[in-house]
């Protein structure tokens, strides 16, 4: 018989003594193993007190996240509690008017015409940041790989969001501190239902390191306020009084830069780490990469006319976002109740949405769990369902940076791959460990200057 039980008139449910053990287990295992136990219906977890709604179909995900009156992202649940905590009410967790003027200082700095204007200043900050590689490569020395990946996408992404408003070290150091959050946060988000009074393991390290970051950050937004310039960066734009006169408070100013700058380093991070092992385990899809790279990019430097020639790149890189989307959990609360796909769900219901789960699922793609680059070749048919693939969301909360994204990462990897190859310190892994994003286990990556890499 089949794990879930059909109760009559209302959503199949996965009782308490499968769910849980499960989900503690392997959450995210859980998480698709529950969906393709439903088949893509909507499926009620019973967790005890806390009882979601797992939503993995396509069109149901697609009537969820263009329905900002229905179903909304709740600040308020548990789910974005921790995360509230770090970035207040930034753009990335809130709802209503404080998201609308969030959103509409912030969207003119990403479309995808000024991501496009901004490629020459980042393929010059990525490489200045893959400079510093050099050393450690010709001494051979290993390195932590998400350490390494961090040092380059942070230099890069804090140079072309904030200009040399937050120095490098600062921007190094602000990323430390957002590191020791997400352990910190891991606690609290697999025990949602706790109150804060009761403190968890972490919890000091947690407040002191909001207190590190404020003390880096403050003061930058505090001098920029005062004598607000005409500068294209995040810190600029919103510190300046928009057309309308209005003037976004401090504390404001505060979550969106500390929420702008965690997600993007955060979310790039993770999902680049999964290059090397990847690599590792599919040498066919390595020297496709490599090939395309030595043909397109030679010894570099990556220019703007190289991009649309990394198709393969680009391909390899869609596929990372299926397997380890940054974003794996999407959560929205029923505003009234609601029917969706023929299943009741009562108003203030919390409902799970998961790129992760339905980007692995056996309903929407064939040989879910195979890496495998070809699905995303520029020949291959329309998939059927628009939301069978949806690293970067939808709808009105559509990520904000995925342009900058999809056009930042390829010029990382071609960067790396143009001047490295790799040796991994222990058997590569592509089982992702549940954090903020999802990453591979730890591990130690030796660059070897690509000339000596052919040769040997
Ligand atoms: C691999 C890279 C990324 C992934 C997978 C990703 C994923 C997502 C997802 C799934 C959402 C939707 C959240 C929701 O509907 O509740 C989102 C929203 C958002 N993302 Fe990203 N993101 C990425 C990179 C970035 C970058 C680089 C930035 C900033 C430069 C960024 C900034 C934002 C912001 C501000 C929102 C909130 C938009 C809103 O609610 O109006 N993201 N992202």
């Amino acid at each position: 018989m089949s794990e879930a039980q059909v109760v009559a008139g209302q959503a199949r449910s996965v009782p308490l003594r499968r769910a849980l053990p499960h989900l503690v287990r392997d959450p995210l295992g859980a998480l698709v193993h529950f969906g393709n136990q439903a088949g893509g219906e909507v499926v009620r977890l019973n967790l005890g007190t806390f009882r979601p709604y797992l939503v993995t179909h396509p069109e149901h995900l697609q009537q969820i996240l263009r329905d900002r009156t229905n179903y909304i992202r709740d600040p308020e649940s548990m789910l974005w509690r921790g995360v509230r905590r770090v970035v207040g009410d930034a753009v990335l967790v809130t709802e209503g008017e404080l998201w609308e003027s969030s959103r509409d200082t912030l969207q003119p700095l990403f479309t995808a015409k000024r991501a496009e204007m901004l490629i020459d200043r980042m393929a010059v900050a990525i490489a200045e940041a893959v400079d510093a590689l050099d050393e450690p490569a010709r001494a051979g020395q290993a390195v932590d790989a998400i350490t390494l990946m961090s040092r380059v996408v942070c230099q890069a992404t804090t140079r072309v969001l904030f200009g040399k408003k937050i120095p490098v070290p600062d921007a190094l150091q602000i990323y430390a501190h957002l590191d020791t959050i997400t352990r910190t946060m891991v606690s609290r988000l697999l025990a949602p239902g706790l109150p804060y009074w009761i403190p968890l393991p972490g919890d000091r390290a947690f407040r002191n390191a909001v207190a590190g970051i404020d003390s880096l950050v403050l003061p930058i937004i505090r001098k920029e306020r005062a004598d607000p310039g005409d500068g294209d960066d995040i810190i600029a734009t919103l510190c300046r009084p928009r057309a309308d006169g209005f003037q976004a408070s401090e504390e404001q100013i505060r979550s969106d830069v500390v929420a702008m700058f965690s997600t993007a380093n955060e979310t790039t991070i993770g999902v680049l780490s999964w290059l090397w092992p990847v690599l590792e385990t599919h040498p066919e899809v390595a020297s496709r990469l490599y090939a395309e790279i030595d043909e397109v990019v030679g010894h570099g430097p990556v220019q703007r006319t190289h991009i649309p020639e990394l198709r393969y790149t680009r391909m390899v890189l869609d596929e990372m976002l299926r397997l380890w989307p940054a974003g794996w959990t999407i959560p929205r609360t029923a505003v009234g109740e609601q029917v969706l796909g023929g299943v009741r769900i009562e108003a203030g219901a919390t409902i799970l949405v998961s790129p992760y789960a339905t980007q692995r699922m056996e309903a929407f793609w064939d040989r879910p769990e195979v890496f495998d680059p070809e699905r995303f070749a520029p020949d291959r048919p329309k998939r059927r369902y628009r939301y069978s693939y949806f690293p970067f969301g939808g709808g009105p909360h559509q990520c904000i940076g995925q342009y900058l994204f999809l056009l930042e990462a390829p010029i990382i990897m071609a960067t790396l791959l143009s001047r490295f190859r790799f040796r991994l310190g222990q058997p590569a892994d592509l089982k992702p460990r549940l954090g903020a994003s999802l990453r591979p286990r730890p591990n130690t990556v030796t660059l070897l200057p690509r000339e000596r890499a052919s040769v040997s």
